[in-house]
């Protein structure tokens, strides 16, 4: 039987966007796999009072099952209200990175509040009608839809490509028009992963393409994936505990934060909190090496994981003190 994410007490992303263009910040995507992840993104946005977006990448799905995550954001939903009083904070469960419309009716007939339809390595016109296919599904339950024009360089769930293929500005207003989204990925430089540039690159993302495309779409929010800032204090906690991560290269917060000023509504930060996890991990690993309980090394991950959030919310997207807008 079909659940619906209202009963859930989800949301869907609208009011959070609308809410976000407004007020010059953007939302907060975090990636999920696990438990303590999904701990740390709570604990996060509520102690700074933020909306946030949960995501389900095609891996997560693999790795810890579609139903099992979403009965975790069901979850996630009790636990923000129990440690926050009561009061709760908008939480929005999204699919990342769809691949096709079943696997969006799928996950809006279980409960997602918002998906991605991905189509953006088909032809132009093929996009449009595969997307235009998932929003006249996700529509008729209040659920909304992010499309995707431009090809971010590196690797995509199975999908690698070698060049970023940027947005093309002239594209963005029929696109929108002819699919009806409700908000729009754009590749404008950033890229998955902790590879993001290579030593001796200029690594700049280009901002002048997002303000030509919000110049023709001017309100419509706008996602960044990809956009990982690779925080090379822990690269280097990484290293020294027996990792090797050579020349990871993330976007720079100050990009983040000026394009979060922008139309950017949304962004999408996922290998930040798996570096994070994993310097946390090695560090125990290295330093105690007698510990063999996972929470001995799990709960320091989450910690510095949620730490991680925090300063995200606070620093990089200003989402943080947004939660109980009007
Ligand atoms: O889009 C990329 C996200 O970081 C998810 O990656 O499919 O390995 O979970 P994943
Ligand atoms: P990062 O790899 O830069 O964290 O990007 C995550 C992402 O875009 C998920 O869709
Ligand atoms: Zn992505």
């Amino acid at each position: 039987m079909a659940v619906s994410y209202k009963d859930l007490g989800l949301v869907n992303t609208k009011e959070m966007f609308a809410k976000a263009m407004k007020g010059h910040y953007a939302i907060p995507a975090y990636n999920f796999n696990n438990m303590e992840q999904l701990q740390a993104i709570i604990q996060a946005c509520v102690e700074t009072e933020s909306p946030v977006i949960l995501q389900v990448s095609k891996g997560a799905r693999e790795y810890a099952n579609q139903t099992l995550l979403r009965y975790l954001a069901q979850g996630a939903v009790e636990y923000a209200k129990e440690i926050s009083g009561g009061k709760g904070i908008p939480i929005c469960l999204h699919l990342d990175h769809g691949p096709d419309f079943e696997t969006c009716k799928s996950c809006i007939d279980m409960g997602f509040s918002s998906v991605m339809i991905d189509g953006s390595h088909l032809p132009y016109e093929q996009n449009i009608i595969e997307t235009r296919k998932v929003v006249e599904y996700a529509h008729k339950f209040d659920v909304t839809v992010e499309g995707e024009l431009g090809v971010l360089a590196g690797i995509e769930d199975d999908v690698k490509a070698e060049k970023h293929t940027y947005t093309r500005p002239e594209e963005v207003e029929d696109f929108v028009k002819r699919t009806g989204v409700d908000s729009l990925a754009i590749a404008i430089g950033t890229s998955h992963g902790a590879y993001k540039f290579k030593p001796g690159d200029d690594p700049k993302i280009r901002l002048d393409i997002l303000a030509e495309i919000e110049k023709r779409i001017p309100g419509f929010p706008i996602v960044l994936h990809g956009s990982s800032s690779v925080p090379q204090d822990l690269v280097k906690i990484i290293n020294e505990n027996g990792g090797k991560l050579k020349d990871a290269i993330g976007i720079g917060e100050d990009q983040l934060r000026a394009a979060a000023k922008s139309a950017v509504c949304k962004i999408n930060i996922d290998s930040d909190g798996r570096l994070a996890m994993t310097a946390a991990i090695r560090k125990v690993f290295n330093e105690k090496p007698e510990e063999f309980d996972p929470r001995k090394y799990l709960g320091p991950a989450r910690t510095a994981l949620k730490e991680l959030y925090k300063r995200k919310n606070i620093e990089v997207l200003g989402s943080a003190g947004h939660a109980y807008d009007k």
